[in-house]
C-alpha cells in the first residue's frame, strides 16, 4: 500500500510564553489531500500545525506546533514514504531569542529578532525518493516565482496560488497553476479544494517510483 505523507496548517513560532508568530493558514487544503488519499485506499500519515479542523477518518495524525518539530517529524517519516505533499504554511522566521518571561511593555517600542527556519522542502529534495510536492503562495510573479522554487526544491510537482487581499485562506473556490518538472502548467479556475485535491493526487502519484 502507498505511504503518503501530507502537511497542512500554520507552523507557530514562539515569542514568550503568551505570544508567537504564525499566518493566516487554515489547513483546510492539507485537510482536503489527506482525506481523498484515505478514499483511495492509500496509508496516509497527517502531519499538522495548529488548525480547527477535524482529523479526516482512518488517517493517522501528527501534531506539531513549530517549524522544527514539523522538520522533525516529516523527516523521520520520509524514508518510508513514497509521495510527500508539503501543503504546510511553514513559518519562514523564527524568534532568535525567545523570551522565557513575558515581555513587557517598556519605553513603547520593541524589536524582535528573527532568525530563518530550515526549509523542510528544500531538505527533502535533497534526499528524494518519492513523489515530492509543494506549495508556493504569491503575491505577484506567480508562476516565474513558482517554477523558480521548483528547480530549487528539486520537487515534482509545485503548486501555486495567488494572493489577492486576504480571500485564499478558508476560501472553498480557488485558482490555482500546477506545474510540473517538465515544466508543464496546468491553471485551475475556480476549482473546490476537494476537486484540486484529487488533481494533485493524479499528478502526484505519476512521479512515484
Ligand atoms: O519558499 P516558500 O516558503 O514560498 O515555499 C513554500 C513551500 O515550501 C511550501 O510547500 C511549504 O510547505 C514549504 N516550506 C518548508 N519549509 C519552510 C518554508 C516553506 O518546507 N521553512
Amino acid at each position: 500500500m502507498k505511504k503518503i505523507l501530507v502537511t497542512a496548517g500554520p507552523t507557530r513560532e514562539r515569542i514568550d510564553p503568551i505570544r508567537f508568530i504564525s499566518n493566516y493558514s487554515t489547513g483546510r487544503f492539507g485537510y482536503e489531500i489527506a482525506r481523498e488519499a484515505r478514499r483511495r485506499g492509500f496509508d496516509v500519515t497527517l502531519i499538522s500545525g495548529p488548525t480547527a479542523l477535524k482529523t479526516p477518518s482512518g488517517v493517522k495524525i501528527v501534531r506539531v506546533e513549530t517549524a522544527l518539530e514539523m522538520r522533525e517529524a516529516v523527516l523521520k517519516r520520509s524514508k518510508n514514504a513514497d509521495c510527500i505533499i508539503m501543503a504546510a504554511a511553514v513559518c519562514d522566521w523564527k524568534a532568535k531569542k525567545p523570551r522565557q518571561k513575558k515581555i513587557k511593555k517598556r519605553g513603547g517600542k520593541f524589536v524582535l529578532e528573527l532568525e530563518q527556519n530550515p526549509d523542510i522542502l528544500k531538505e527533502l529534495g535533497r534526499r528524494k525518493r518519492y513523489a515530492l510536492v509543494g506549495f508556493a503562495l504569491e503575491t505577484e510573479g506567480l508562476e516565474k516565482n513558482a517554477l523558480k522554487k521548483l528547480r530549487e526544491k528539486n520537487l515534482d510537482i509545485i503548486v501555486a496560488n495567488k494572493l489577492n487581499g486576504n480571500k485564499l485562506f478558508g476560501s472553498n473556490n480557488i485558482d490555482i497553476v500546477i506545474i510540473d518538472r517538465q515544466g508543464l502548467r496546468a491553471r485551475f479556475r475556480k476549482k473546490t479544494k476537494k476537486a484540486l485535491a484529487n488533481i494533485i493526487l493524479d499528478k502526484a502519484l505519476n512521479f512515484t517510483i
